[in-house]
């Protein structure tokens, strides 16, 4: 999962030529952007390879979740399952959504490949995470990694995301950074796309929420090219303090 299943980094694709007329009139005003929110995209994307990432958790998960007591979790854009599969291994009861039953084919059978148990701790579901609603207080964990949201949407769905966390529970969101010129220049058409870690964390009332980590973490992955290079996750971690 963390990283695509070939080398080089992770990706959210580019606007093709292939995708120029899927049109997006569910989703405002991107029809000059990829369809990165239509399943036929990400259905189409996913089917083009055996297996889109690596199949490994994302660094960020492992690095903010590994010392949490296990719970209930959200596994937001799931994708092939790298990230549920993780967590349900250590005790949690996942729910994962994504918008595309390619991926969400993978991660079931990748979930069945780690155990008969293990599969049933998680929940699968079709979606799409501009209108499904997780419910309030759902989760100890809602996580998302990489989900492609546009501007004029991120701060509803990133809000919805937040009230599904529970007091106590944990938000952890990673984007890709906007000062990360090497991403931005690999997907200039979804630059607006990448968000901020201090953007993330002002959707979140002032009240009720301990910002724990707001950062720009350099992280190196596979180029291309065969070498490696130095990519900037953007990651807010919050944990819930009240009801509020
Ligand atoms: C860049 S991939 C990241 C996958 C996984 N989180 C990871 O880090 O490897 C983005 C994922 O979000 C899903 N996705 C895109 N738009 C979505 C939407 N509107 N609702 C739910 N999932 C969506 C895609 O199908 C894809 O699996």
């Amino acid at each position: 999962m963390g990283e695509p299943a070939s080398a080089g980094q992770h990706d959210h694709g580019h606007a093709g030529p292939g995708h120029a007329d899927h049109g997006h009139a569910d989703h405002g005003h991107h029809a000059d952007l990829p369809d990165v929110l239509d399943q036929a995209y990400w259905d189409e994307r996913y089917g083009s390879k055996e297996s889109m990432w690596s199949g490994d958790p994302n660094a960020q998960l492992v690095a903010e979740v590994g010392g949490l007591a296990p719970g209930r979790a959200l596994d937001v854009g799931s994708g092939e399952g790298g990230d549920s599969v993780w967590l349900a291994r250590r005790g949690w009861q996942v729910t994962g959504v994504d918008i595309s039953e390619t991926a969400l084919g993978r991660a079931r059978a990748h979930a069945e490949e780690a155990g008969t148990d293990l599969a049933t701790r998680i929940t699968w579901i079709r979606d799409d995470i501009t209108t499904f609603d997780p419910g309030a207080s759902s989760f100890d964990l809602v996580s998302a990694h990489f989900l492609p949201l546009p501007g004029d949407l991120r701060d509803g769905v990133l809000l919805r995301l937040a009230r599904a966390v529970a007091p106590g529970g944990t938000l952890l969101l990673v984007a890709h950074d906007p000062t990360d010129v090497a991403m931005v220049a690999r997907m200039p058409a979804v630059g607006d796309f990448f968000a901020g870690a201090g953007q993330m964390a002002a959707v979140l009332p002032a009240e009720g929420w301990d910002v724990l980590v707001t950062e720009a973490r350099p992280r190196t992955v596979d180029d291309p090219e065969g070498g490696t290079m130095t990519i900037h996750d953007a990651v807010l971690v919050a944990r819930r303090t009240d009801a509020a």
